[in-house]
């Protein structure tokens, strides 16, 4: 099904969505969501020209997973994003069923963005081309057309290009499903990102004796960070372990040593990016002064999505705050960007008995606690964070049957830092060796509270809306 009417139908959505959106309790204050419709994948993640760009998976039509457009924002600053005109719809036969995930170059001073046409036909099947487009002086973007058919010995699950310059190469890593049905990651070399050479399977099953890894591999993300390389990837169909991989899909990463030539990627163990209900598709782009920052859907698709409330006013879905990286001790840490620390308002700490603490606005707030002994957080009665010697459980109710749902981090907690918005939460575990990113649907005005005989230290500062 192609998209209907396109401009018109788009703008009137947007227009009769949009207050409605706005007016919804659960609507974000300073994190980035749509306008109207449904939001998924950050795509084109990009420091250019003095601004950053963050383009995005968005059906303006409805809330679900149909006519794929890009939409855009930028921001001087990570924090204060404004609206530029959407970027692309699906309107040509080669991406007719959706303008899919991928990533945006700086091609010469031009904005130049890679993308994946997807295209289904009757029979079920589908076909993918990585397209190209780029930047026209009125900001819009004029389509290139395909650069690149669907690979031989593939499905037609080839997708979610993300392209880099390297010593004066451009080079794309795709994922993909070979056609004995097992998730991989391709990678392209190009000279002038028109024509584009394999250069063979760098990951996925059966790369490097990795074995049980999935049907399909999504979005992969290749960068070299604090004298590694990592790979970041969303491998489907990998099996639920007791306290990983719980979510329908998860984003995982692996990293040790990339080459170009011959091309081979020697990695670890996969793991677990984020251990929240709601993560899935991250990105990540380089900043100006030369940090890694990672956004990623604060969402996962296939799962509840469907049943998340805020579908009845028009919108769903929102991204995580942008994340700075690293990697230590074997591990990729990820905190929330400096920048968001100017939305802090007066700042206040408070010790003694959880018991007796303080009921703090769960609407926009920050807040750090340690604890001595076990600690539960209960965030509006409808998500319960406990912290005890083995870690984090993280407890909401399905929104299918009510059954109680959990997610895990495990380890020594020595300290947490936790942002919340008005409908989810990020809560980074030891100063960023962990995250869980969850959203929540409460009762407004929500309010957060503490329980447990633990002596606990906090510090919180609310937050200023941005959005
Ligand atoms: C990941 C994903 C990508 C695809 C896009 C379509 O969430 O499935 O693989 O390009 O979403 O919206």
């Amino acid at each position: 099904m192609t998209m209907p009417s396109r401009w018109p139908a788009v703008l009137q959505a947007v227009m009769k969505g949009q207050p409605q959106a706005l007016a919804d309790d659960d609507y974000p204050r300073w994190h980035l969501a749509p306008v109207t419709g449904l939001m998924n994948d950050p795509n084109g993640f990009i420091w250019f020209a003095g601004r950053y760009h963050l383009f995005y998976q968005w059906n303006p039509l409805g809330c679900d997973h149909r006519y794929k457009c890009w939409g855009h924002w930028s921001s001087a600053d990570l924090v204060q994003w404004q609206h530029e005109p959407m970027a692309l719809m699906p309107d040509e036969e080669y991406d007719r069923n959706g303008c899919y995930s991928g990533s945006a170059v700086d091609d010469q001073g031009v904005l130049t963005l890679c993308y994946t046409g997807n295209v289904k036909f009757d029979d079920g099947s589908r076909t993918a081309w990585q397209c190209l487009a780029v930047q026209n002086e009125t900001g819009g973007f004029d389509k290139l057309g395909p650069v690149l058919a669907l690979p031989e010995g593939y499905t037609g699950h080839v997708r979610d290009p993300k392209v880099w310059q390297h010593e004066g190469h451009w080079y794309m890593v795709l994922g993909a499903q070979d056609l004995q049905k097992r998730g991989k990651v391709l990678l392209y070399q190009s000279a002038d990102l028109r024509s584009w050479q394999p250069r063979g399977e760098i990951a996925g099953h059966g790369v490097n004796g990795l074995q049980n890894a999935g049907y399909m591999w999504e979005c992969p993300d290749l960068f070299e960070l604090d004298g590694t390389h990592v790979l970041i990837c969303c491998p489907q169909g990998l099996a639920r372990e007791p306290h990983r991989y719980l979510n329908t899909y998860p984003a995982t990463w692996m990293h040790r040593d990339f080459r170009y030539d011959p091309a081979t990627f020697t990695h670890g163990e996969l793991q677990e990016l984020d251990a929240g209900f709601e993560f899935y598709a991250p990105q990540t782009t380089l900043a100006a002064d030369g940090r890694r920052i990672l956004i990623g859907w604060m969402g996962v698709p296939d799962g509840e999505e469907m049943l998340q409330p805020t579908r009845e006013n028009g919108w769903i879905h929102q991204m995580t705050c942008p994340r700075e990286l690293h990697f230590r001790e074997g591990k990729l840490w990820q905190t929330p960007v400096q920048e968001l620390q100017q939305l802090r308002q007066t700042e206040h700490s408070w010790q003694g008995s959880a018991d007796n603490a303080p009921l703090l606005d769960a609407t926009r707030l920050e807040f750090e606690l340690r604890a001595d002994a076990p600690v539960k957080v209960n965030f509006a009665n409808t998500l319960w964070l406990s912290l005890d010697e083995k870690g984090i459980r993280l407890e909401r109710k399905s929104l299918h049957n009510d059954d109680m749902l959990t997610r895990y981090w495990q380890g020594k907690v020595t300290s947490l830092r936790v942002l919340c918005d008005s409908s989810s939460v990020e809560i980074f575990v030891n100063e960023g060796e962990g995250v869980m990113s969850s959203r929540y649907f409460p009762h407004h005005p929500a309010q957060i509270g503490f329980e447990g005989a633990s002596a606990i230290t906090l510090r919180y500062w609310s937050l200023r809306a941005s959005m």
